[in-house]
């Protein structure tokens, strides 16, 4: 029974494909963009790009399980091309945002809502991942940090439960090998509610080097963003760090009940990412 694991070049997806390959079990590395991405060896890479449907016959022959990133442009296809070759479970790396009181207007929630939905109303067996904020995401101040420039931010004080991709990984992994989660929606955070303030001051010391965070105007933060992202994701981002600001983060003990292990910390991420600050 082979597994197709979509986004292989994700963080989430990168460590899925490792994991089940290193475990013995049968997997197809897919990925948008196959150009040098690497697999472990012996696992076959495939193109595909899940909002154009030309290569899914291919990507899913022989295939039983699939770990999804969500595209809501190709999933009816998805569906129809998995039916056909025989799935037997899908494992979508959803989001919490969906559970937003404007899920449904919000462009990046909306984006996993619409997934969840057709795969509801498909018959397959599938699971739904949710996690909170990526600890990952912490890369986005590699720039500023590395510099020595301060953090701008317009919400310092927003907080998530930032979630490590390895603890999403294996949480995923067990959805795809342990056939208890089928049918079940899955709520992933990190073990702390922590604000990018207390984020920052966890990445400072573990780096070992002070880091400056500046709260700047929401016009700012929107010329600062919108050069690397496009408007519509700007004002959503901006719209769920305004609602989380001074707000604990909702904790799940999800690792702990699945896994029988706490997840893991942001402390424990940012160790571990040193490198990708200009540390060591
Ligand atoms: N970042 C967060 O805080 C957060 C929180 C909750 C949920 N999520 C969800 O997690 C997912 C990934 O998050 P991320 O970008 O932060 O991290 P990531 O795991 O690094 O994902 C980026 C990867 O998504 C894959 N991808 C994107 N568009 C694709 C397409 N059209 N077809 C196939 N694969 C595609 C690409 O993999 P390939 O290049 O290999 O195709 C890309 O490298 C998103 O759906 C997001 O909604 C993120």
């Amino acid at each position: 029974m082979s597994t197709l694991v979509t986004g292989s070049r994700g963080t989430v997806g990168r460590a899925v494909l490792a994991r089940l390959h290193s475990a013995g079990h049968a997997v197809r590395a897919a990925s948008a963009r196959p150009a040098g991405l690497a697999v472990p060896d012996g696992v076959e890479a495939v193109g595909l790009a899940l909002d154009r449907p030309e290569a899914l016959e291919g990507a899913l022959h022989g295939v039983r399980q699939i770990f999804l990133y969500p595209q809501p442009a190709g999933i009816d296809a998805l569906i129809e091309a998995a039916q056909a070759a025989g799935v037997e479970h899908v494992v979508l790396l959803s989001s919490a945002s969906v559970l937003a009181p404007d899920a449904e207007d919000d462009p990046l929630a909306r984006h996993s809502l619409l997934v969840e939905r057709a795969l509801a109303g498909s018959g397959l067996a599938h699971t739904f991942l949710r996690p909170d904020a990526f600890a990952a995401n912490a890369v986005g101040w590699a720039h500023s940090i590395g510099r020595g420039l301060p953090v701008r931010l317009a919400h310092p004080d927003a907080r998530t439960a930032p979630i490590h991709s390895e603890d999403i990984a294996d949480i995923a992994v067990e959805a795809l090998t342990g056939g208890s989660l089928a049918g079940r929606t899955v709520a992933l955070t990190g073990p702390e509610s922590l604000s990018f303030r207390e984020q920052l001051a966890v990445l400072a010391d573990v780096l070992g080097r002070g880091i400056r965070v500046e709260r700047i105007s929401r016009a700012e933060a929107e010329r600062q963003m919108g050069a690397y992202m496009p408007a519509p994701m700007v004002a959503s981002l901006l719209r769920f760090w305004e609602a989380a600001d001074g707000v604990p983060a909702t904790l799940h003990d999800t690792t702990l009940s699945l896994l029988g292990r706490p997840a893991r910390t942001f402390r424990q991420w940012a160790g571990e990412n040193t490198a990708a600050f200009g540390g060591h």
